[in-house]
């Protein structure tokens, strides 16, 4: 790995909405845990991990799929990356490698891994394009790449509540250099970069009809909300309705999809004699 010298952390991560100094954000980064990692297991899974592999999760957060990654190739290397690891636990499985690194800034060597896997991280970093171009040159011939992200359905005909709240939410991440409809670019990414075989798989995010997802939003409101309600621009009573959607079946929303997009390098040209 080539690092630089310094640490910077993007404004989301700093001060922003996501930070970590936030008390609550470990607990959401958990709850997104539960409710992403069963549709990530099965796209990993299918890419049948081999003992000796070598990978990388980009922004590893609370670290669950470099863990899971780690007990899959035991005698391979795991390194989960994240501007700030103070949540990942290098101790917890023998090839796992925690790095400190600003992926936007630092660097991996080319064909260093058999599969590298970032989730919810990239449509967050404007740099989110080049480093799809970057994850791919770090990729082996025949290495995997696989990218989630959120997507916002449109919020034309949706709960009122929901549809200015979420809008000013995805305006607020906008300011902090998010891009929430970016998921839908990451299949012509892919492919644009010259990766093969690429599949997509959606995940939807109903809001209102029950566990895991209405913990990930109950959490992120209760992060968010009083963030919106500092700035005043969306009325109160629209943020208490918010919160109130989670327990109202009346209210469900079918808000959100997550895209799990992935490919492959391609394999080197066979040698002739
Ligand atoms: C929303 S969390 C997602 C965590 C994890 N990928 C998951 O899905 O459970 C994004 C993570 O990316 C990390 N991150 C943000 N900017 C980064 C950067 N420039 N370089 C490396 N990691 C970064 C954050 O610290 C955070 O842990």
């Amino acid at each position: 790995m080539r690092t630089g010298n310094s640490v910077t952390l993007t404004d989301a991560y700093s001060n922003g909405i996501l930070s970590k100094e936030i008390p609550t954000e470990l607990g959401r980064l958990q709850a997104l845990e539960r409710m992403l990692d069963p549709v990530a297991h099965e796209v990993l899974g299918d890419l049948r991990p081999e003992p000796g592999w070598r990978c990388l999760d980009m922004g590893a957060g609370a670290g669950s799929i470099a863990y899971w990654l780690a007990e899959r190739c035991p005698s391979g290397r795991v390194v989960a990356a994240d501007i700030d690891p103070r949540h990942l636990d290098p101790g917890r499985a023998a090839p796992l490698e925690v790095a400190t690194v600003d992926l936007t800034r630092e660097d991996f060597s080319r064909n260093s891994f058999d599969l590298v896997h970032t989730r919810a991280l990239l449509a967050h970093l404007p740099q989110r394009d080049e480093l799809v171009r970057k994850a791919v040159t770090w990729l082996r011939p025949g290495g995997h790449l696989v990218v989630g992200e959120f997507y916002i359905l449109p919020l034309d005909d949706a709960h009122p509540a929901l549809r200015t709240g979420v809008r000013t939410l995805a305006q607020l991440m906008g300011e902090q250099g998010t891009d929430v409809y970016w998921a839908r670019r990451v299949p012509a990414l892919l492919k644009a970069a010259g990766l093969t075989g690429i599949q997509v798989r959606l995940t939807p995010l109903t809001i209102g009809i029950g566990e895991p997802v209405d913990e990930f939003w109950r959490r992120s409101f209760e992060q968010y909300l009083p963030i919106l309600r500092r700035r005043g621009t969306v009325p109160g009573t629209t943020l208490d309705e918010l919160t109130k959607m989670l327990d109202d079946s009346s209210a469900a929303d079918l808000c959100w999809f997550f895209v799990t997009a992935s490919g492959r390098a391609p394999e080197a040209p066979a040698r002739t004699s």
